[in-house]
């Protein structure tokens, strides 16, 4: 009987396309997977962000794998991982704003942003400790830039 009131439960919220932190959604495996690449982003922006700011010190091997991580990250064709409904306010587990997916929404300029810096950085980072400096600006503005407009809010 417990179970056939939890099955109920979970199929009526599902329904409603509200789903809570506790019960998995219908894209759960899509937003985890988007969250793993975007979490790959950031482990490799981490690396060439450390020997921008002179906390580890700068070598071009290093730089250059971790360029050439970001942008085969940003490359990855993610959009079956974006499905409509997968916004936070419908699966919490979910950062992402329903504003990705409404009437003028400009996701697409800010990807290209990011496949562009991305690009200019993995041309850049293998070269020398200024080159990765100048690259790194553009970059953390691609990131910062869509997660203002697509991201919740992080405090
Ligand atoms: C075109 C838009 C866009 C760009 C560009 C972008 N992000 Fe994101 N990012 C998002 C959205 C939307 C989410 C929320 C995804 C979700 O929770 O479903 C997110 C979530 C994240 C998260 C949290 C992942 C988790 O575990 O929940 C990290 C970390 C992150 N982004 C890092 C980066 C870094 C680093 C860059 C730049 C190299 C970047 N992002 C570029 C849109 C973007």
């Amino acid at each position: 009987m417990k179970t056939l009131f939890a099955g109920l439960t979970v199929a009526a919220i599902v329904s409603a396309g509200v789903v809570t932190a506790q019960e998995k959604g219908p894209f759960a495996m899509q937003i985890k997977a988007r969250q793993g690449i975007m979490a790959y982003r950031a482990v490799n922006l981490g690396v060439l962000g450390g020997m921008a700011k002179g906390e580890t010190e700068y070598n071009a091997e290093a730089a250059q794998k971790a360029a050439d991580n970001l942008a085969t990250a940003v490359a990855i064709d993610a959009s079956m991982l974006w499905p409509k409904g997968s916004d936070h306010d419908a699966d919490p587990t979910s950062e992402a704003l329903a504003a990705i997916w409404a009437d003028g929404s400009d996701i697409g300029a800010k990807a290209k942003a990011m496949s562009d810096a991305a690009a200019a950085m993995q041309a850049a980072a293998g070269k020398d400790i200024d080159s990765l400096k100048a690259a790194m600006g553009p970059v953390g503005e691609a990131c910062a830039g869509c997660h203002k407009s697509f991201r919740v809010p992080q405090n």
